[in-house]
């Protein structure tokens, strides 16, 4: 069966711009992110992964749809850039442990994590710390519930992403954006996370990450 992430890609869903976030392009250009490893979880057509591989970053990509991965090949083939994608749901631990993932400097999600189901929050947390390390920064952009048309992603809580990840990040900042799609209006926020306690991870190794968050 066709799913529905698969099927919005297809057609060309009215998220996928082909620009990378403006709060992306600005860290790298300022400098406050320098190439280093990086996974797009939820990467859709690989906007985010060709452009920051051709910053110079060793980047990955997974999504769960095949049509967007397949896509996210083409592009990276198109632009002549080396990055690595993956068809996989980052929530199950085994697909996510079948790929042998490494761990990553930099982890950003740009409008997956707010798509999940509540039984797919609570297993996001296992799956960022198994791909995370000491010192792993963050990048999360989410619609605040109730802020968009009534249709679309369900959007995250205010003090959900803090409430989730307090066991073992914090915030480091955070930011409401507002911006418009189309004729809609939406808020945005944005947080980073680092941090505050060693963690255990679901491969039983103890460690402690950053987690920095921009949340749309
Ligand atoms: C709103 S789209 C954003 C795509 C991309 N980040 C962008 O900005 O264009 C959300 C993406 O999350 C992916 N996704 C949803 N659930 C997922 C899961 N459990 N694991 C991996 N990817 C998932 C969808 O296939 C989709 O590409």
């Amino acid at each position: 069966m066709v799913s529905f992430w698969d099927l919005a890609y297809i057609f060309r869903p009215p998220w996928d711009t082909d620009e990378p976030p403006v709060q992306l392009t600005e860290l790298i250009e300022q400098e406050k992110l320098k190439p280093c490893r990086v996974l797009d979880i939820g990467c859709g057509t690989g906007t985010n992964v060709v452009y920051l591989a051709s910053r110079g970053f060793d980047a990955f990509g997974l999504d769960i749809s095949r049509v967007a991965i397949r896509k996210a090949k083409s592009k990276a083939a198109r632009d002549n850039v080396n990055c690595r994608f993956y068809r996989l749901d980052f929530t199950d631990p085994r697909e996510l442990a079948s790929v042998g993932l490494p761990k990553f400097e930099l982890l950003m999600d740009n409008g997956c994590y707010h798509s999940l189901s509540p039984v797919e929050r609570n297993r996001y947390p296992a799956s960022l710390l198994r791909v995370s390390h000491v010192g792993t920064s963050y990048l999360l952009w989410c619609f605040l519930r109730g802020s968009g048309p009534g249709f679309g992603p369900p959007g995250v809580d205010r003090g959900e992403v803090e409430g989730r990840f307090s066991k073992n990040f914090r915030v480091l900042e955070q930011r409401e954006l507002e911006t418009s799609s189309g004729t809609f209006s939406f808020s945005r926020w944005t947080g980073r996370v680092e941090s505050t306690k060693p963690i255990i991870s679901v491969t039983k190794v103890t460690k402690c990450s950053n987690l920095c968050c921009t949340v749309r």
